[in-house]
């Protein structure tokens, strides 16, 4: 398994972003390295603890380990939104190199302490890491962060927080919540530059279903390099399925009721890709 240094700066380097898709189990699996293989495009298999807690850390962990041997485009798995080291550990001993640790919540020095914290664990591991400073609102697995306590990223503290956890990524927080929106967001692009012109490392956009692709396409120009996507796969999936169920009352096989969700998610997973301008480049 790789971690995601060279894919992230690459992408950095060469004006695109890599896609971080959330997965849930074998069949969302196959669903995304079988449509980033097709447009020959890196790829980020994100798990939250929600994911890890449902399918198992090494459940998932050897079907990753499965795909990345199996097709020739760069395929990293993906600590999303951790917050427990014990976790972070368990899934550094069975191989994954590549950790998000949110200790956002937490006050701004703590949040360092925990993030240096985990740096120091993870690469004797040689596994890269990614922190978030400022607070995303919505939904993740259980975390629910109302819009008046979102926050967004400062950019003179960013510098700090760089230097002092000694992070691989930084998610910033510039008006893109976690699941859908009421209206379209409105992203902070003076901020985001702001910040990219005086953080080096690569910058992650999380939150990013329902944000209009204009949008996204902008922000990868002023330096995002890693888009997270979790929200607007899992609809497409379940509203075909269910359709399914209901038209096919009959059907009780998985291996055909299933297979409607999984085209119906290949196509958001493609666009995604587009919307990242990560095709081709492997
Ligand atoms: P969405 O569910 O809004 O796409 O957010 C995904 C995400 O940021 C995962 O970390």
């Amino acid at each position: 398994m790789i971690n995601s240094k060279e894919l992230l700066l690459h992408a950095q380097k060469n004006g695109y972003a890599v896609p971080a898709f959330n997965c849930h189990n074998l069949e969302t699996i196959q669903v995304i390295v079988e449509t980033a293989n097709e447009l020959r495009s890196p790829v980020i298999i994100a798990g939250t603890p929600g994911t890890f807690d449902y399918a198992g850390r090494d459940y998932i962990q050897s079907i990753v380990e499965t795909a990345a041997k199996k097709y020739n485009i760069p395929i990293v798995l993906h600590l999303d939104h951790h917050t427990k080291i014990e976790d972070i550990e368990a899934s550094l001993k069975l191989g994954t190199k590549s950790v998000m640790i949110d200790a956002s919540h937490h006050s701004y020095d703590e949040n360092i302490a925990i993030v240096k914290k985990v740096v120091e664990l993870a690469h004797k591991f040689d596994a890269t890491v990614e922190a978030e400073l400022g607070i995303l609102g919505g939904q993740e697995d259980d975390l629910v962060v109302n819009e008046k306590d979102s926050k967004y990223t400062n950019p003179q503290q960013a510098v700090d927080f760089v230097k002092k956890t000694g992070i691989d990524s930084l998610a910033v927080a510039i008006g893109t919540a976690h699941g859908l929106y009421k209206e379209d967001p409105k992203l902070d692009f003076e901020r985001l530059k702001e910040i990219r012109s005086l953080v080096t490392i690569p910058l992650v956009l999380h939150g990013a279903s329902g944000v209009p692709e204009e949008a996204v396409k902008k922000a990868i120009s002023l330096g995002i390099t890693k888009v997270n996507i979790a929200t607007e796969l899992k609809i497409p999936f379940s509203h075909k399925l269910r359709e399914y169920l209901v038209t096919h009352p009959e059907e009780n096989d998985p291996r055909k009721y299933m297979k409607d969700a999984k085209k119906a998610m290949a196509e958001v997973v493609k666009e995604k890709i587009l919307m990242c301008m990560s095709q081709n480049r492997y």
